[in-house]
Protein backbone atom coordinates (compact mmCIF):
# COMPACT_ATOMS: atom_id res chain seq x y z
CA UNK A 1 0.00 0.00 0.00
CA UNK A 2 1.32 3.80 -0.76
CA UNK A 3 0.95 6.33 1.80
CA UNK A 4 -0.42 9.42 1.07
CA UNK A 5 3.11 10.92 -0.10
CA UNK A 6 2.92 8.06 -2.88
CA UNK A 7 5.66 6.19 -0.76
CA UNK A 8 5.42 2.43 -1.10
CA UNK A 9 7.48 -0.66 -0.56
CA UNK A 10 7.23 -4.34 -2.26
CA UNK A 11 8.78 -7.00 -1.24
CA UNK A 12 10.44 -9.07 -4.13
CA UNK A 13 9.23 -11.94 -2.62
CA UNK A 14 13.10 -12.95 -2.52
CA UNK A 15 15.26 -13.74 0.74
CA UNK A 16 15.92 -9.98 0.89
CA UNK A 17 15.11 -6.99 -1.84
CA UNK A 18 12.63 -4.43 -2.05
CA UNK A 19 11.23 -1.46 -4.37
CA UNK A 20 10.53 1.23 -3.42
CA UNK A 21 8.25 3.77 -4.88
CA UNK A 22 7.31 7.24 -4.61
CA UNK A 23 10.84 8.82 -4.05
CA UNK A 24 12.35 10.79 -6.03
CA UNK A 25 15.90 11.77 -5.01
CA UNK A 26 16.39 14.39 -7.52
CA UNK A 27 13.50 16.42 -6.39
CA UNK A 28 15.14 16.00 -2.71
CA UNK A 29 14.02 13.48 0.37
CA UNK A 30 11.99 14.97 3.21
CA UNK A 31 12.90 13.78 6.79
CA UNK A 32 9.87 11.26 7.05
CA UNK A 33 10.31 9.68 3.57
CA UNK A 34 14.11 9.24 4.46
CA UNK A 35 12.98 7.65 7.70
CA UNK A 36 10.73 5.54 6.31
CA UNK A 37 13.55 4.90 3.34
CA UNK A 38 15.71 3.71 6.24
CA UNK A 39 13.07 1.60 8.02
CA UNK A 40 12.71 -0.26 4.70
CA UNK A 41 15.80 -1.03 4.08
CA UNK A 42 17.10 -2.53 7.40
CA UNK A 43 13.91 -4.25 6.65
CA UNK A 44 14.40 -5.69 3.40
CA UNK A 45 18.65 -5.10 3.68
CA UNK A 46 18.95 -4.29 -0.39
CA UNK A 47 16.40 -1.63 -1.89
CA UNK A 48 15.83 -0.56 -5.46
CA UNK A 49 14.91 3.20 -6.15
CA UNK A 50 14.03 2.96 -9.93
CA UNK A 51 13.87 6.18 -12.59
CA UNK A 52 16.41 8.38 -10.72
CA UNK A 53 17.89 9.96 -13.79
CA UNK A 54 17.58 13.31 -12.15
CA UNK A 55 19.20 12.88 -9.39
CA UNK A 56 23.28 14.44 -9.47
CA UNK A 57 26.29 13.63 -8.24
CA UNK A 58 25.84 15.85 -5.08
CA UNK A 59 22.57 14.15 -4.49
CA UNK A 60 23.73 11.22 -4.42
CA UNK A 61 26.52 12.00 -2.32
CA UNK A 62 24.21 14.26 -0.09
CA UNK A 63 22.41 10.54 0.51
CA UNK A 64 25.09 8.63 0.99
CA UNK A 65 26.13 11.79 4.10
CA UNK A 66 22.24 11.39 5.16
CA UNK A 67 22.98 7.18 5.73
CA UNK A 68 25.72 7.70 7.66
CA UNK A 69 28.78 9.55 6.41
CA UNK A 70 30.83 8.52 3.39
CA UNK A 71 33.04 5.89 3.52
CA UNK A 72 36.29 6.15 1.29
CA UNK A 73 37.09 3.26 -0.86
CA UNK A 74 40.97 2.10 -0.10
CA UNK A 75 41.83 2.13 -4.21
CA UNK A 76 41.26 5.95 -5.48
CA UNK A 77 42.20 5.29 -9.37
CA UNK A 78 38.57 4.34 -9.97
CA UNK A 79 37.75 7.91 -8.14
CA UNK A 80 35.47 10.33 -9.79
CA UNK A 81 37.73 13.00 -10.96
CA UNK A 82 35.18 15.38 -9.66
CA UNK A 83 33.38 13.84 -6.88
CA UNK A 84 36.13 11.71 -4.82
CA UNK A 85 33.43 10.52 -2.82
CA UNK A 86 31.81 8.47 -5.95
CA UNK A 87 34.09 5.40 -6.92
CA UNK A 88 33.21 5.03 -11.11
CA UNK A 89 32.24 0.82 -12.34
CA UNK A 90 32.50 0.88 -15.26
CA UNK A 91 34.04 -1.30 -18.26
CA UNK A 92 34.04 2.04 -20.27
CA UNK A 93 37.70 3.71 -21.76
CA UNK A 94 38.56 6.70 -21.49
CA UNK A 95 41.94 7.61 -23.22
CA UNK A 96 42.70 3.81 -23.73
CA UNK A 97 42.43 3.59 -20.13
CA UNK A 98 39.63 2.27 -17.88
CA UNK A 99 37.35 5.15 -16.92
CA UNK A 100 36.39 2.84 -13.76
CA UNK A 101 36.79 -0.48 -11.96
CA UNK A 102 35.60 -3.16 -14.46
CA UNK A 103 35.93 -6.12 -12.58
CA UNK A 104 34.22 -4.99 -9.57
CA UNK A 105 32.37 -7.59 -6.98
CA UNK A 106 32.64 -10.61 -9.84
CA UNK A 107 32.98 -12.71 -6.43
CA UNK A 108 30.91 -13.27 -3.51
CA UNK A 109 31.87 -11.17 -0.68
CA UNK A 110 30.82 -8.19 1.58
CA UNK A 111 32.45 -4.79 1.42
CA UNK A 112 35.28 -4.02 2.81
CA UNK A 113 35.01 -6.99 5.53
CA UNK A 114 38.52 -6.70 5.50
CA UNK A 115 38.85 -3.33 7.65
CA UNK A 116 38.06 -2.73 10.76
CA UNK A 117 34.87 -0.99 9.98
CA UNK A 118 33.21 -2.20 7.35
CA UNK A 119 30.71 0.16 5.08
CA UNK A 120 26.82 0.17 6.90
CA UNK A 121 26.12 0.10 3.22
CA UNK A 122 26.89 0.45 -0.50
CA UNK A 123 25.20 2.56 -2.90
CA UNK A 124 24.87 1.93 -6.63
CA UNK A 125 23.16 3.91 -9.67
CA UNK A 126 22.82 2.78 -13.34
CA UNK A 127 23.92 5.11 -16.01
CA UNK A 128 24.30 2.47 -18.32
CA UNK A 129 23.09 -0.90 -18.37
CA UNK A 130 24.40 -3.65 -21.12
CA UNK A 131 21.94 -5.53 -23.04
CA UNK A 132 21.94 -7.82 -26.07
CA UNK A 133 19.09 -8.98 -27.98
CA UNK A 134 16.35 -7.50 -25.63
CA UNK A 135 18.18 -9.25 -22.75
CA UNK A 136 19.38 -7.00 -19.69
CA UNK A 137 22.99 -8.30 -18.92
CA UNK A 138 25.34 -7.41 -15.52
CA UNK A 139 22.89 -8.09 -13.01
CA UNK A 140 23.59 -8.50 -8.94
CA UNK A 141 22.96 -10.89 -6.78
CA UNK A 142 22.27 -10.38 -3.13
CA UNK A 143 22.48 -13.59 -1.02
CA UNK A 144 20.92 -12.65 2.97
CA UNK A 145 23.09 -13.84 5.39
CA UNK A 146 20.92 -12.98 8.15
CA UNK A 147 18.33 -15.89 6.21
CA UNK A 148 20.96 -17.95 5.62
CA UNK A 149 22.13 -17.62 9.63
CA UNK A 150 18.21 -18.37 10.70
CA UNK A 151 18.06 -21.82 8.40
CA UNK A 152 21.35 -22.96 10.26
CA UNK A 153 20.31 -26.05 12.78
CA UNK A 154 20.82 -25.75 16.67
CA UNK A 155 23.90 -27.61 16.70
CA UNK A 156 25.59 -25.43 13.78
CA UNK A 157 24.48 -22.23 15.28
CA UNK A 158 25.84 -23.69 18.69
CA UNK A 159 28.59 -24.50 16.82
CA UNK A 160 29.72 -21.19 15.72
CA UNK A 161 28.80 -19.12 18.64
CA UNK A 162 31.78 -16.83 20.03
CA UNK A 163 33.86 -18.02 16.77
CA UNK A 164 35.86 -15.34 14.94
CA UNK A 165 37.43 -15.05 11.52
CA UNK A 166 40.43 -13.79 10.25
CA UNK A 167 39.79 -11.31 7.14
CA UNK A 168 42.88 -10.29 5.30
CA UNK A 169 43.03 -7.40 2.73
CA UNK A 170 45.39 -9.14 0.34
CA UNK A 171 43.04 -12.26 0.14
CA UNK A 172 41.27 -10.92 -2.29
CA UNK A 173 40.06 -12.18 -5.64
CA UNK A 174 39.75 -10.10 -8.47
CA UNK A 175 36.54 -10.98 -11.14
CA UNK A 176 39.75 -13.69 -12.66
CA UNK A 177 40.44 -15.27 -9.93
CA UNK A 178 44.04 -13.68 -9.37
CA UNK A 179 44.77 -11.76 -5.69
CA UNK A 180 45.07 -8.12 -6.49
CA UNK A 181 49.02 -6.83 -6.26
CA UNK A 182 49.20 -5.20 -3.51
CA UNK A 183 51.56 -2.10 -2.88
CA UNK A 184 53.80 -2.31 0.30
CA UNK A 185 51.91 1.02 1.57
CA UNK A 186 48.19 -0.67 0.82
CA UNK A 187 49.83 -3.90 2.37
CA UNK A 188 50.90 -1.80 5.88
CA UNK A 189 47.88 -0.02 5.67
CA UNK A 190 45.70 -2.98 6.14
CA UNK A 191 46.97 -5.89 8.96
CA UNK A 192 44.23 -8.61 9.37
CA UNK A 193 41.58 -7.93 10.85
CA UNK A 194 39.30 -10.34 13.20
CA UNK A 195 35.47 -10.09 13.01
CA UNK A 196 33.19 -12.67 14.81
CA UNK A 197 31.83 -15.43 12.61
CA UNK A 198 28.03 -14.61 13.49
CA UNK A 199 27.51 -10.99 13.91
CA UNK A 200 24.36 -9.01 15.12
CA UNK A 201 22.81 -6.68 13.06
CA UNK A 202 23.54 -3.16 14.65
CA UNK A 203 19.91 -1.98 14.12
CA UNK A 204 17.61 -4.95 13.60
CA UNK A 205 19.63 -7.27 15.98
CA UNK A 206 19.34 -10.24 13.31
CA UNK A 207 21.85 -12.26 13.64
CA UNK A 208 23.88 -12.57 10.04
CA UNK A 209 26.94 -15.28 9.03
CA UNK A 210 29.87 -13.19 8.10
CA UNK A 211 31.90 -15.60 6.67
CA UNK A 212 33.06 -15.20 2.95
CA UNK A 213 35.57 -17.26 0.67
CA UNK A 214 37.24 -14.53 -0.96
CA UNK A 215 38.45 -12.63 2.30
CA UNK A 216 38.58 -14.72 5.08
CA UNK A 217 41.76 -16.84 5.67
CA UNK A 218 41.32 -18.36 8.75
CA UNK A 219 39.27 -19.40 11.82
CA UNK A 220 40.92 -17.89 15.31
CA UNK A 221 42.07 -21.35 17.63
CA UNK A 222 40.87 -23.82 14.54
CA UNK A 223 43.79 -25.46 12.57
CA UNK A 224 43.95 -24.29 8.95
CA UNK A 225 42.41 -26.95 7.43
CA UNK A 226 39.68 -27.49 9.66
CA UNK A 227 39.05 -23.76 9.14
CA UNK A 228 38.85 -24.19 5.60
CA UNK A 229 35.98 -26.36 5.53
CA UNK A 230 34.44 -24.32 7.72
CA UNK A 231 34.54 -21.42 6.06
CA UNK A 232 33.71 -23.54 2.46
CA UNK A 233 30.84 -24.47 3.74
CA UNK A 234 29.38 -21.47 4.96
CA UNK A 235 30.15 -19.24 2.00
CA UNK A 236 28.09 -22.14 0.04
CA UNK A 237 25.48 -21.77 2.45
CA UNK A 238 24.97 -18.06 2.53
CA UNK A 239 25.12 -18.43 -1.49
CA UNK A 240 22.39 -21.25 -1.71
CA UNK A 241 19.24 -19.89 -4.22
CA UNK A 242 16.45 -19.80 -1.53
CA UNK A 243 18.38 -16.83 0.40
CA UNK A 244 19.53 -14.83 -3.09
CA UNK A 245 17.39 -12.01 -4.64
CA UNK A 246 18.78 -11.14 -8.45
CA UNK A 247 18.47 -7.39 -9.56
CA UNK A 248 18.01 -7.04 -13.47
CA UNK A 249 19.43 -3.57 -13.88
CA UNK A 250 17.80 -0.58 -15.53
CA UNK A 251 19.32 2.60 -16.43
CA UNK A 252 17.98 5.17 -13.54
CA UNK A 253 18.27 2.04 -10.74
CA UNK A 254 19.73 3.49 -7.72
CA UNK A 255 20.32 0.44 -5.29
CA UNK A 256 21.49 0.22 -1.31
CA UNK A 257 22.94 -2.90 -0.02
CA UNK A 258 23.39 -3.66 3.43
CA UNK A 259 26.86 -4.89 3.78
CA UNK A 260 26.22 -6.65 7.29
CA UNK A 261 22.86 -8.81 6.23
CA UNK A 262 23.95 -9.22 2.73
CA UNK A 263 26.69 -10.48 0.40
CA UNK A 264 27.06 -9.88 -3.09
CA UNK A 265 28.32 -10.79 -6.52
CA UNK A 266 28.51 -9.26 -9.74
CA UNK A 267 27.68 -11.11 -12.91
CA UNK A 268 30.45 -10.98 -15.49
CA UNK A 269 28.64 -12.17 -18.26
CA UNK A 270 28.76 -9.21 -20.93
CA UNK A 271 31.83 -7.49 -22.59
CA UNK A 272 32.28 -4.42 -24.93
CA UNK A 273 31.19 -3.12 -27.35
CA UNK A 274 28.39 -3.60 -24.32
CA UNK A 275 28.46 -0.52 -22.16
CA UNK A 276 28.31 -0.97 -18.12
CA UNK A 277 28.58 2.13 -16.10
CA UNK A 278 27.71 2.86 -13.04
CA UNK A 279 28.62 5.39 -9.72
CA UNK A 280 29.05 3.33 -6.36
CA UNK A 281 29.10 5.08 -2.94
CA UNK A 282 29.51 3.32 0.57
CA UNK A 283 28.33 4.57 3.72
CA UNK A 284 30.65 4.59 7.16
CA UNK A 285 29.58 1.96 9.17
CA UNK A 286 30.44 0.27 12.58
CA UNK A 287 32.93 -2.55 14.34
CA UNK A 288 30.92 -5.65 13.78
CA UNK A 289 30.05 -7.37 16.78
C1 LIG B 1 30.40 -4.23 -6.32
O1 LIG B 1 30.54 -5.33 -5.82
O2 LIG B 1 30.70 -3.22 -5.74
C2 LIG B 1 29.88 -4.08 -7.74
C3 LIG B 1 28.56 -4.68 -7.95
C4 LIG B 1 28.10 -4.53 -9.37
O3 LIG B 1 28.81 -3.90 -10.18
O4 LIG B 1 27.04 -5.05 -9.70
Amino acid sequence: MSDQSGFKVIPSGSACGAEIQGIDLGAGLDDENFRKLDAAFNEHSVVVLRDQLSMSPNHHIALTRRLGGVDRYTFTEHSHPEYPEILRVSNLMEYAKPLGNPKAGHTWHTDQSYVEKPPRCTTLFALEVPEKEGVVLGDTLYASAAAAYEALSDDMKKHLDGLSAVHQFSARKRGDGKNKELTPKQKADHPDVVHPVVRTHPVTGRKCLYVNEGECTGIIGMGDKEAQALIDQLSHHITKPEFVYRHKWRKGDLIIWDNCALQHLAVLDYAPPLRRHMHRTTVQGTRPQ
